[in-house]
């Protein structure tokens, strides 16, 4: 997934560094003229140097410094959903249906973020989840992403598709990680993958059930229209044009794949879930349960753990957002096993409101590949650093001085108060 620069029509004498500098400085003075326009303010000062990724106010505002850094059919690949993005967006919006119910009288001389999950002490509840090749979005890609997670002792799900290999992530975040899995439709290959997975270091197996569609199935128009704009010859860096995550990803490297046809088994049964769970030797969690049925199933058949997940939107499009699943799944479990969730995460408020209806820890996706794509390791740990200080500030604001604090009667929703 790795590009060259010079063939992506940029300047090829500019790093990346210095383009996505000069790319972020030039919206940086639009959103500032667009702001004085609006409130007729007194003009904002000059800007001193290119913007750094520790001047980036939130989150989203690292979506348009990734967009104007990447080529369009890289950026395409992140960003799109399914038909018209529709679920991609609810993801997010949903949070807003939510109001925090912000108590006083309450010692706040101490706030502590920090969580015990798995046995492990975690400083925040944001983990970073699995997002597929993101040397598509930054040469250093997951090892960049990595670095990251070890200087901010981020808990790293990583992908099946990663273009790093596991064995260096480990490495590079000298703790261990979670392995997400697509099994893919050879048993064979799921069994080498999880014991390489397991060999390599990874405490848990993450087993994603909602992309059962065969390759090319899922209609991501958003990522079609924009390698449509792409000119860019893709052989030229996919080698032999190969887009199947099975040709390309070290993960799958040295095993027989030519009797893959997709990522998962097209009949992903609960019988399939027990031959699995058989052969896991750790941990096993089921990422992309959106229904208390299916979260009481995955658990009596074994997971350590339930992932309430819709992909971010790219698989189906359901109109149903993440928050709004995990009340219901939360109340299947019953407490039995972790309930984690991601999703349209934005904002600290946003992890706040998560853990407040039940959920253990929250994962960020898109994010991750925003900042790595503007900044490298940089953005990616900025964007981690905005999530730890808004989720402070929130649970202070709130008086909630720790996680464990944040009880159901902290959030209401607007609709069903
Ligand atoms: C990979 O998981 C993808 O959604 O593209």
């Amino acid at each position: 997934m790795a590009h060259e620069r010079a063939k992506d029509g940029l300047a090829p004498r500019l790093t990346r560094r210095q383009f996505a500098a000069a790319a972020s400085a030039l919206l940086f003075a639009d959103w500032v003229a667009g702001a004085e326009d609006a409130s007729k303010s007194p003009p904002i000062g000059p800007r001193v140097g290119p913007l750094r990724a520790r001047d980036v106010l939130n989150v989203r505002d690292f979506e348009p410094l990734a967009r104007a850094a990447l080529p369009p059919a890289h950026f395409g690949y992140l960003a799109t959903g399914i038909d018209d993005d529709l679920t991609v967006r609810r993801n997010e919006q949903a949070f807003g249906d939510y109001e925090i119910r912000a108590r006083r009288f309450v010692d706040l001389s101490h706030t502590n973020t920090g969580i015990t999950l798995f046995g492990a002490h975690w400083r925040s509840p944001v983990y970073l989840s699995a997002v597929s090749s993101m040397r598509a979005f930054h040469p250093e890609g997951e090892a960049a992403v990595a670095r990251a997670a070890a200087t901010r002792s981020a808990q790293m799900m990583v992908s099946t598709g990663s273009s790093v290999s596991l064995e260096q992530m480990v490495k590079l975040r000298s703790a261990p990680v979670w392995q997400q899995l697509y099994p893919t439709d050879d048993w064979a290959i799921t069994q080498a993958l999880v014991q390489r997975a397991e060999a390599a270091g990874a405490n848990a197996i993450v087993l994603t059930v909602d992309s059962t569609a065969t390759a090319g199935a899922r209609n991501s128009e958003t990522l079609r229209r924009a390698a449509q704009t792409d000119s860019r010859h893709c052989p030229a860096c996919h080698v032999g044009n190969r887009h199947d995550m099975w040709l390309r990803a070290p993960l799958f490297s040295g095993l027989d794949v030519t009797r893959v046809r997709g990522l998962a088994p097209p009949a992903l049964t609960l019988e399939w879930l027990d031959r699995l769970r058989h052969i896991v030797r750790g941990k096993l969690f089921v990422k992309g349960v959106v229904t208390g049925e299916d979260a009481q199933a995955a658990v009596a058949h074994g997971a350590d753990a339930v992932i309430v997940s819709n992909h971010g939107g790219r698989n189906e499009e359901t109109l149903r957002a993440t928050i709004d699943c995990v009340p219901e799944v939360v109340q299947a479990v019953k407490g039995r096993v972790p309930v984690l969730m991601d999703g349209g995460v934005r904002r600290g408020t946003d992890v706040y409101k998560a853990i407040a209806l039940g959920a253990s820890a929250v994962g960020i996706g898109r994010p991750q590949g925003w900042g790595l794509a503007a900044f490298g390791q940089e953005g990616v740990e900025a964007v981690l650093d905005i999530y730890a200080r808004e989720l402070e500030a929130i649970m202070r604001q709130a008086g909630t001085p720790s996680i464990g604090a944040i009880g159901a009667r902290a959030v209401l929703h607007r609709d069903r108060a």
